[in-house]
């Protein structure tokens, strides 16, 4: 069961009642969303593969946000994207729709988003011309990797909640979805994640966090 809860910036989240978490900063889902996800992720990532179709894998698509603020800024700066969530809960189009997410991205990008997001569940929909989605609803571990990804999305919940989606083994799972050059972002950092990624073959860099975050990490799969 998810409750729909307002943050500090004036954005909605869901906090999940069974693990006791939400979905995105308290502090601000929005703010955090375009902090991590988008400016250091997807606008960092266009620069590194420029002119070329970008594969983003999220894990954890949840509500869509951080895919919303992607395919927004795709359309704007006519970057194709072919984005694929790992998701092994979907919400309902109920509490799609009481996110209200509507207001931050262009009417057309909710409306293909919010019209077809069903059917984007296990199946690739083209939703505009070069920005597809394709939902998978399996948990992470189940998911073959595939190594062709530009660009993930870390959106598991925390640590503290969570700590298998954070193990050394899921990680090193994740990492083989991304090409050589590819880009791994996520709204955390822990020692032990930076070690893990320097491991298997990441440069590592700490960035200033979103609010309420000191730090968040990006890694470059060398
Ligand atoms: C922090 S929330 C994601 C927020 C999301 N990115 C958004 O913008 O709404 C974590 C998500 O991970 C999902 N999840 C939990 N365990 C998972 C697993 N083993 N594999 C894939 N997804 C999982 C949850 O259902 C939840 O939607």
């Amino acid at each position: 069961m998810n409750k729909i809860i307002l943050t500090e910036d004036g954005s909605k989240t869901l906090f999940n009642e069974t693990i006791g978490e939400h979905y995105h900063s308290t502090r601000g889902a929005l703010q955090e969303s375009k902090h991590v996800f988008l400016q250091a992720g997807l606008l960092h990532t266009s620069t590194l593969f420029p002119q070329q179709e970008i594969s983003i894998l999220e894990v954890g698509f949840g509500t869509g946000l951080n895919f919303l603020l992607s395919m927004d800024y795709a359309l704007e700066h006519r970057v194709p994207v072919r984005y694929t969530g790992i998701e092994a809960f979907p919400i309902t189009e109920a509490e799609l729709q009481a996110t209200d997410y509507q207001q931050y991205v262009a009417p057309a990008v909710w409306k293909a988003y919010s019209d077809h997001y069903s059917a984007c569940i296990d199946n690739r929909v083209e939703l505009m011309p070069g920005l597809s989605l394709e939902i998978v609803q399996r948990p992470l571990a189940e998911v073959s990797p595939v190594n062709n990804h530009h660009l993930v999305y870390y959106d598991a919940f925390s640590l503290q909640y969570q700590p298998e989606m954070w193990s050394n083994d899921i990680i090193e799972h994740t990492t083989k979805f991304l090409r050589p050059g590819g880009v791994f972002v996520t709204y955390a950092i822990t020692g032990n994640l930076k070690r893990a990624l320097t491991g298997f073959g990441f440069k590592v860099e700490k960035l200033v966090g979103a609010p309420g975050k000191r730090q968040m990490l990006r890694a470059t799969k060398l």
